[in-house]
C-alpha cells in the first residue's frame, strides 16, 4: 500500500484531462467549490458529533459535484480494512458495517494504491465489488479518491452518479480539493477527540487517586476503630469498647456518604419523583446529626415554615444534597472549635411556587478566589479528609429538579447556603 500521496496518480478513463491542466474551470463549478469548500472548512470548529460531520460532508461533496452518492470510507486501527463511515444517497443501514479489505473493490484499490480513480461505468470494472444491500448497482459514474492526513492514508471518498458520465478535468480536481479538505477536518476531530480522551483520562486518574486515598484514611480509622473494640473487649472497658465502636460508626458513615455522592454524580436524572415533605425530611437529618452536632459543639438551631408544600423529588437524593451542605457547614465549625447551625425552610416571598432552604453556619467563611471552585468536582481544600464530590453532587440533584443553589460568605464569619427549590404544581396554594 502506498502510503505517499506525493506518488498517487490519477486514472481515469480515456478522455478525461489529468486533474489541475484545465485551461479554465466553468464559472457555476467554481462557485459550487468555494461553498462546498467553505461548508467543510466551517466544520473544523463543529461541535457535531464525528459521525454527523461526515455525513455533512458527503451531504455537501455531493451537491457540490452534482452527484447522487457520495461515501467517506475509513481505516480501520490494523489498517486492513475500510469501514464505510457516513454516506448520502446509499442505505444508512450499512453505515459502520459494511468493510472491504484493503486491495479489495475500488475503495480498496484506491487505498492500496493511493490513486484517483475516475470511471464512465464502474459497473464494467473488474475492481468494482458492490456492497450488498447498499444501494450501490444503481450507481454508474465513479470518483474514488485516496484521504491522506499529512502522509498518512486515513480512507477513501467516493462521488458517484446514476448515469454514465465522464467526470471532466475540472471536476476531478474539484474532488481532490474537497478530499484534501475533508482530511484537515478529519485531523481536527481527530486532535479534538484525543484531547478530550487525555482530559478524561486525567480526570479519572486524579479522581481515582484522591478516592483511593480518602477510602485508605477511612480504612485506618476503621483499624484503630476495631483495635480499641478488641482491647476494650478483652480487658472489659467497656468505655474504651464504645469509643472504638463510636469510630467504627463514624467511619461507616463517611464510606457510606461517599458512595452515596459517586452514585449520585453518576447516574441518569432520577426519574422516581413522589411528594416530599421538607419538614419531615430535615427533622430526620437534624436528629440524624445531632450527636455528631454535639460533638463538635455546634447548636442547631431549626426554623421550619410549617404550612409549606411538598417538592417533587425523589426523597433521598435531596436527602443526600441537603447533608452535604450540613456536613460541609459542621467541618467549617469544626474548624473554629463550634458555631451555630440555622436551617430555615420557607416559602419564598416573592416567587410563591418555590421555597427556599437556607443553611447558615458560622464557620470558617469562604474566600471569594475559592468560592469560584467549590462546585468544580473534586475541588476540596480538606486534602485526605475530603473527596471534593459534596457539592457538585448537591448542585446536580439541585439544578434536575428545576432548582438553583446560590451562597454567601464572609471568610472568618460563616457562610449560608441557599437552595430555591420549586414546589410541587398539584400543591401549590
Ligand atoms: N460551609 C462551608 N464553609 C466553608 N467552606 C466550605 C463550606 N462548604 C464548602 N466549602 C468549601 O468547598 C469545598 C468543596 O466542598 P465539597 O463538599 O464539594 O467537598 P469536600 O467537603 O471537600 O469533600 P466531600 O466530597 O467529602 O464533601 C470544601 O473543601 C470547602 O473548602
Ligand atoms: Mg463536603
Amino acid at each position: 500500500m502506498s502510503d505517499n500521496p506525493a506518488q498517487s496518480t490519477q486514472e481515469t478513463t480515456d478522455k478525461a484531462a489529468p486533474a489541475g491542466k484545465a485551461a479554465s474551470v466553468p464559472a457555476d463549478l467554481r462557485e459550487r467549490e468555494l461553498k462546498a469548500i467553505l461548508h467543510i472548512s466551517n466544520m473544523v470548529g463543529s461541535v457535531l458529533r464525528h459521525e454527523d460531520i461526515l455525513r455533512i460532508i458527503c451531504e455537501t461533496t455531493a451537491e457540490a459535484m452534482d452527484c447522487q452518492v457520495c461515501s467517506i470510507y475509513l481505516l480501520d486501527d490494523d489498517r486492513r480494512e475500510l469501514r464505510l463511515a457516513a454516506t448520502h444517497g446509499l442505505n444508512p443501514a450499512v453505515v459502520g458495517k459494511a468493510t472491504l479489505a484493503v486491495g479489495q473493490g475500488l475503495p480498496g484499490w484506491v487505498a492500496e494504491h493511493g490513486q484517483i480513480v475516475s470511471l464512465a461505468n464502474a459497473m464494467t470494472d473488474p475492481r468494482f465489488k458492490p456492497i450488498p444491500g447498499s444501494g450501490e448497482e444503481a450507481c454508474r459514474a465513479y470518483l474514488c479518491a485516496p484521504l491522506y492526513i499529512q502522509y498518512e492514508l486515513i480512507g477513501a471518498m467516493t462521488a458517484r452518479k446514476t448515469i454514465e458520465y465522464e467526470f471532466t478535468s475540472s471536476e476531478i480536481t474539484l474532488f481532490e480539493t474537497i478530499c484534501k479538505q475533508v482530511a484537515i477536518v478529519m485531523e481536527k476531530v481527530r486532535l479534538y477527540e484525543d484531547k478530550i480522551e487525555a482530559e478524561k483520562m486525567a480526570a479519572s486518574g486524579w479522581s481515582l487517586s484522591e478516592i483511593s486515598h480518602y477510602i485508605k484514611n477511612v480504612l485506618q480509622a476503621v483499624q484503630g476503630g476495631s483495635y480499641f473494640v478488641d482491647s476494650g473487649l478483652s480487658r472489659n472497658d467497656l468505655d474504651r469498647a464504645r469509643q472504638g465502636w463510636q469510630i467504627l460508626k463514624r467511619s461507616n458513615r463517611k464510606i457510606a456518604y461517599l458512595v452515596e455522592n459517586m452514585l449520585n454524580y453518576s447516574r441518569a436524572p432520577n426519574p422516581m419523583r413522589e411528594a416530599v415533605s421538607m419538614q419531615e425530611l430535615l427533622s430526620e437529618m437534624l436528629g440524624a446529626v445531632e450527636e455528631t452536632a454535639q460533638r463538635r459543639n455546634v447548636r442547631i438551631e431549626p426554623d421550619i415554615e410549617p404550612g409549606v408544600p411538598p417538592i417533587y423529588a425523589d426523597y433521598d437524593s435531596v436527602y443526600n444534597a441537603v447533608l452535604n451542605l450540613v456536613t460541609n457547614a459542621m467541618d467549617a465549625m469544626d474548624e473554629k472549635g463550634g458555631g451555630t447551625l440555622r436551617v430555615q425552610w420557607r416559602r419564598d416571598a416573592i416567587s410563591p411556587s418555590q421555597a427556599l432552604l437556607t443553611i447558615a453556619d458560622t464557620g470558617v467563611g469562604i474566600p471569594p478566589d475559592v468560592q469560584k471552585k467549590i462546585f468544580t468536582l473534586f475541588f476540596s481544600t480538606k486534602g485526605r479528609n475530603g473527596t471534593g464530590i459534596g457539592l457538585a453532587v448537591t448542585k446536580k440533584i439541585v439544578e434536575e429538579l428545576g432548582g438553583s443553589i446560590s451562597l454567601q460568605s464572609t471568610p472568618g464569619e460563616g457562610t449560608t447556603f441557599t437552595l430555591a427549590l420549586p414546589l410541587h404544581r398539584s400543591s401549590e396554594g
